[in-house]
C-alpha cells in the first residue's frame, strides 16, 4: 500500500528539525511495521538490495543492535564499522571515511560520534542519507522518537501529559532531544536533579526546572531516568555517587509520589542502585525493555522514510 505521508527528508539529524506532522509520519510508519511483524514475523522487502553502514565511533548496545535488527527486518545488508577497526585510527578524516563508504556503494550511513554536530557535518559531505545515532551531548533523535512512541502507546496522546526527566540533564543528548520531541507533541516537561547538572538556563527551552525531587515527581505521568555521564564530565558535579543517590535516586518510597499508573522509563544503560533501584527498574511500572523493543520499529520507519525520500520513491507501507 502506498501512502501520502508528510516526509521529504533524506537525513535524520535532530528532532528539532522535524515538524509534528513528520514525527507523526514516523509513528504511523512504525505502527504499520509493528502490526505487520505481529501478524507475520517475516522480513519486509523495502530495503532489499541496499547496504547500510553502521559507523559507531562511540560504544553502544541498544542503538547499534536495534539499527542492525531494523535493517535486517527491512531486508538490507548491514556493515558495522568501529573507530579502532577503521582507518580513522590512522588519521583519515571523518569526511574522507564517509566519502569512501559512499564510493563503496553504501546506501545509508548511521553514525554515532563523540562530537556534537558530526552527523550534520557529514550529511553535507555525502549525498546518501545520514542518520544520527547520537552525537556528543547534542542530540539522540531516534531515542527521543522511540521514547515518545512508547509513551503514546501507553497514553494515546501526550497532550497535557506531565513527563519528568531526572538526572544528568546537562550532558545528556537524550534529555535535549526528549525535551524538544515531547514538547512538540504537547507534553509538559519538568527536568530535575542537582543544580549543577540541571541549571536554570534550561528554562529557556520551555521546561520547568526543579531541584526538589518530590515536587518534580508529584503528579507526573511518566518519569524518565538518566544516568550520570562520567565520560562527558571534566569535573565532579556532586560530592559522590552515594550522595547523588540519596538525594535524587528513584526508589520505591519516592516512586509513590508519582501519579497512580505512572510509568518509569530509562534509555539505558542503567546504573542500578544509582539513579534507580533494581526493584523499580524491573517492576510492572517499568517500560524500559518496551522502549528497547520499540526502538526496532521506530528505526525501521526512519530508515524506510529517509531511503524512500532519497530515492524519490512513494512511501510504501505494509497492508
Ligand atoms: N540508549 C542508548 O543510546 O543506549 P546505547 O548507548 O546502548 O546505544
Amino acid at each position: 500500500m502506498s501512502q501520502s505521508l508528510a516526509w521529504n527528508r533524506k537525513d535524520l539529524i535532530d528532532v528539532e528539525f522535524l515538524s509534528r506532522a513528520e514525527i507523526e509520519t514516523i509513528f504511523t510508519t512504525a505502527t504499520a511495521f509493528k502490526k505487520a511483524m505481529a501478524v507475520n514475523n517475516k522480513k519486509l522487502p523495502y530495503l532489499k538490495g541496499r547496504t547500510i553502514v553502521n559507523l559507531f565511533l562511540e560504544p553502544s548496545t541498544r542503538t547499534r543492535l536495534a539499527f542492525e535488527v531494523a535493517a535486517s527486518r527491512l531486508s538490507a545488508d548491514t556493515i558495522t564499522v568501529t573507530g579502532d577497526a577503521s582507518s580513522l585510527s590512522k588519521g583519515e578524516t571523518l569526511r574522507d571515511t564517509a566519502r569512501n563508504m559512499e564510493a563503496l556503494k553504501a546506501d545509508i550511513i548511521i553514525m554515532r560520534h563523540c562530537a556534537s554536530g558530526a552527523p550534520n557535518y557529514l550529511s553535507k559531505a555525502v549525498n546518501i542519507p545520514v542518520i544520527n545515532a547520537g552525537d556528543g551531548s547534542h542530540a539522540h533523535p531516534t531515542q527521543a522518537l522511540l521514547d515518545a512512541f512508547t509513551l503514546l502507546e501507553k497514553f494515546g496522546t501526550l497532550e497535557g501529559k506531565k513527563v519528568t526527566i531526572l538526572g544528568d540533564i546537562l550532558f545528556s543528548r537524550v534529555a535535549r532531544s526528549n525535551i524538544i520531541c515531547l514538547q512538540k507533541l504537547g507534553a509538559q516537561v519538568t527536568i530535575a536533579g542537582p543544580s549543577t547538572l540541571v541549571p536554570k538556563a534550561f528554562e529557556a527551552m520551555g521546561v520547568t526546572v526543579s531541584h526538589d525531587l518530590r515536587n518534580a515527581l508529584e503528579g507526573a505521568d511518566a518519569v524518565m531516568l538518566l544516568r550520570i555521564q562520567h565520560e562527558r564530565q571534566s569535573a565532579t558535579h556532586f560530592p559522590s555517587i552515594g550522595e547523588y543517590t540519596s538525594s535524587f535516586g528513584l526508589n520505591k518510597a519516592r516512586a509513590k509520589w508519582l501519579k497512580p499508573g505512572a510509568i518509569i522509563m530509562h534509555p539505558g544503560p542503567i546504573n542500578r542502585g544509582v539513579e534507580i533501584d533494581s526493584e523499580l527498574a524491573d517492576s510492572e511500572h517499568s517500560v524500559i525493555l518496551e522502549q528497547v523493543t520499540n526502538g526496532i520499529v521506530v528505526r525501521m520507519a526512519i530508515l524506510h522514510l529517509c531511503s524512500s525520500a532519497h530515492n524519490n520513491e512513494t512511501i510504501q507501507l505494509p497492508t
